[in-house]
């Protein structure tokens, strides 16, 4: 298979990945909110991570494919940087934060990071300023 048809099939694993992870976040936000009892369904606790997984590998290896790597490039080392603080405030959110406050100031934090990831992502640029250079 060619490396651009197998960089496009990575890339869309990383869409969707990208899209189950804000979409189950969020409806977990919600249940967190309501004090649902589905937030502690087995289901609820384990997919996540499997879907997060993926998203972390097919991250890495887009990355490799374009020869770009976290820690060496600043856009990538801000996704990083942005996703761990995500995973981080989604915990607190989720699960660690010990008053209601606390979760939903988590909560809200974490939906900031993804944003600022994604606009990371869209700009290529660590500080969000869109550069025509970085497409030419
Ligand atoms: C919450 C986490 C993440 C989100 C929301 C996210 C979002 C995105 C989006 C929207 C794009 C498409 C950009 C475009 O084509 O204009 C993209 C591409 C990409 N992402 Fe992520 N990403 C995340 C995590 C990561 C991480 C941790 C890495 C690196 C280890 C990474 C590496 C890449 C690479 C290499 C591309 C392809 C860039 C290209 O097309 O040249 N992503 N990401």
């Amino acid at each position: 298979m060619p490396d651009a048809q197998l960089f496009n099939i990575v890339k869309a694993i990383h869409m969707i990945t990208i899209t189950v992870t804000i979409c189950g976040f969020v409806l977990r936000g919600i249940w967190m909110l309501k004090e649902s009892l589905l937030l502690k369904a087995l289901p609820v606790r384990i997919l996540p991570h499997v879907n997060d997984t993926i998203l972390l590998i097919s991250a890495v290896w887009t990355a490799t494919f374009i020869d770009q790597y976290p820690f060496v490039n600043g856009w990538l080392t801000a996704k990083m940087l942005g996703l761990l603080a995500y995973i981080v405030l989604g915990a607190i959110a989720l699960s660690y934060g010990r008053t209601r406050q606390i979760r939903i100031g988590a909560f809200v934090g974490a939906l900031l990071c993804f944003g600022y990831v994604v606009l990371v992502a869209a700009t290529k640029n660590p500080l969000v300023i869109w550069s025509p250079a970085d497409y030419a």
